[in-house]
């Protein structure tokens, strides 16, 4: 058990890699708290994740959901020993389409959001901790119609260095887990039709060396790496698990 009696919060931990991560996580011990919007996925999540998960309704793009959420976790747990910052999403637009709200709401989700989390969470968070923020293969190439998306998990990269350097004082870690393309809803959330999803699908998927799509365990697995003390010596990096996609 690799997070026996630890206290974990999963930011997106209703679907995809983040709901993976959670039941990973307490797999191997630990209590998690889980945050998303949507109400089914988050009933579904209640179900699947059972006793040892406290699931809360927050709206990260809103600083005052996320005050009542940390305000939810301190109630329950006490204490927060690892933050899993991984919630995000994106929608799909070419220059000439992007407008001043795309940007921002974009924005106030994965990186407002996001910093947000880690800052009110922080004062909860004692030696030993580790904190894990979601990047993406698109911090390290370009890839049409995902500018904002792509920007967004660059400035997260950086922010992953800052709070190393920042929080390093107080014996906890930072690190990103960089996921190549992951099959999850996510992709159906860009607002692009069938068949540009389908025709954007296979041209990435040729592009992986390994000529295929993670599955969100795989990341989880890495995100437990991280948020572990098997990474006892890692801080500020970036673990990258693309099917080399970025790498070779
Ligand atoms: N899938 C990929 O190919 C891929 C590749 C690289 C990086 N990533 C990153 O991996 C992370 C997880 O994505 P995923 O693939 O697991 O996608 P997903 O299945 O769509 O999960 C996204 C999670 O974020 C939550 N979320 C979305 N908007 C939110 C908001 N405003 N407030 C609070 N929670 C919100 C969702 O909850 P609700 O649905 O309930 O709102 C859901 O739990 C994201 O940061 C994404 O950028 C994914």
């Amino acid at each position: 058990m690799k997070l026996q009696n630890k206290i974990a919060l999963i930011t997106g931990g209703t679907s995809g890699i983040g709901l993976e991560a959670a039941k990973l996580f307490i797999a191997e011990g630990a209590k998690v708290a889980v945050i998303g919007t949507n109400p089914e996925r988050l009933q579904a999540a209640a179900q699947t994740l059972g006793d040892d998960a406290l699931v809360l309704s927050a709206d990260l793009r809103n600083p005052a959901d996320i005050d009542r959420a940390i305000g939810d976790v301190a109630a329950t747990f006490g204490r927060i020993d690892i933050v899993f910052a991984n919630a995000g999403a994106a929608k799909a637009a070419p220059l000439e389409g992007i407008t001043p709200e795309m940007i921002s709401d974009q924005f106030a989700l994965n990186f407002t959001g996001l910093f947000l989390t880690i800052q009110k969470a922080s004062p909860l968070i004692s030696k030993g901790g580790s904190i894990v923020a979601t990047t993406s293969f698109l911090n390290a190439v370009g890839a049409p119609g995902l500018s904002i998306l792509s920007a967004t998990k660059a400035a997260i990269r950086s922010l992953v260095r800052s709070l190393a350097a920042e929080l390093a004082p107080r014996g906890i870690r930072v690190n990103a887990v960089s996921p190549g393309p992951i099959a999850t809803p996510f992709h159906t959330k860009l607002g692009l039709t069938d068949n540009q999803l389908s025709e954007a699908a296979a041209a990435i998927e040729a592009q992986v060396p390994l000529k295929r799509f993670g599955q969100p365990i795989e990341i989880a697995r890495a995100a437990l790496f991280l948020a572990s003390d098997d990474s006892s010596f890692t801080t500020g990096s970036e673990f990258v698990v693309d099917g080399g996609l970025t790498q070779i």
